[in-house]
């Protein structure tokens, strides 16, 4: 059992102020009445509860999919940047979420906000192997020579080294286009890979994670909300 107020803040109805105030106000209802008092115990699993007319789900986590632009940075705070977190729109917003992974503040493409610790610990875990792919323009000519040595596991000047990658051409006539798939998130993984073989990334874009695809619908800035499915996708691709 938990607390009305505790309850709708969790799920973005407001600060704990702003949704107490809203009970009062007599825009809750709890099993068909109203409800004025913000301290009622109950259980979503049990209990219909509706706020301003909104039916309140049960499910207290939420898993939303944003195509990144670049000039925002991949955290929940920052002094100079503007965040994935400022960018959310209003009814997205609540409590404890966070990006699950980070994207460099130049990198756009597919990132996941979510308030759930755990789903965001395996989809990260290298031992997981929920590779992510990410499309990457070059300012030279991709080899065969970098393609083999991607596919043995680059090894960074700090001695660092990586698990085996895959790169395949986007385009075979266009040899400074890629598509990476890797199962790390290192700092600056894919630049630094790149980089270890002559070459400097000059754009990045994640196009997957799993089986799960950055919408084609989904305009830069913006977002939508992940289905049970396209969770499950995300963790179906992960046997290679
Ligand atoms: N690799 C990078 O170098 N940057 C990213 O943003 C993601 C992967």
């Amino acid at each position: 059992m938990e607390r009305l107020d505790k309850i709708l803040t969790e799920r973005g109805f407001g600060s704990r102020k702003e949704v107490q105030k809203l009970i009062r106000s007599g825009a809750v209802t709890v099993n068909g009445e109203t409800c004025k008092k913000p301290d009622t115990k109950l259980d979503l699993q049990k209990d219909d509860v509706t706020a301003s007319g909104r039916a309140v789900g049960a499910d207290k986590y939420i898993y939303i999919m944003m195509n990144k632009p670049a000039g925002v940075v991949s955290a929940t705070q920052d002094n100079r940047d503007k965040t994935v977190i400022d960018i959310l729109p209003a009814e997205y917003k609540r409590p404890g979420l966070f990006p699950a992974g980070r994207l460099d503040k130049d990198t756009e493409g597919l990132l996941i906000i979510t308030n759930d610790g755990d789903f965001a610990h395996k989809m990260l875990s290298p031992s997981k192997k929920v590779y992510k792919q990410y499309e990457a323009e070059l300012d030279g000519e991709i080899t065969d020579d970098i393609i083999r040595a991607f596919k043995e596991g680059i090894v960074f000047s700090d001695g660092a080294k990586c698990l085996p990658a895959e790169l395949r051409f986007a385009d075979e006539k266009d040899k400074n286009n890629a598509v990476v798939k890797i199962c790390e998130g290192k700092f600056h993984q894919v630049k630094k890979m790149f980089s270890s073989c002559g070459l400097r990334v000059v754009h990045l874009k994640r196009i997957s994670i799993g089986n799960l695809y950055l919408s084609s619908k989904l305009t830069i800035g913006s977002c939508k909300l992940l289905t049970k499915l396209d969770i499950e996708a995300i963790f179906m691709g992960n046997i290679h």
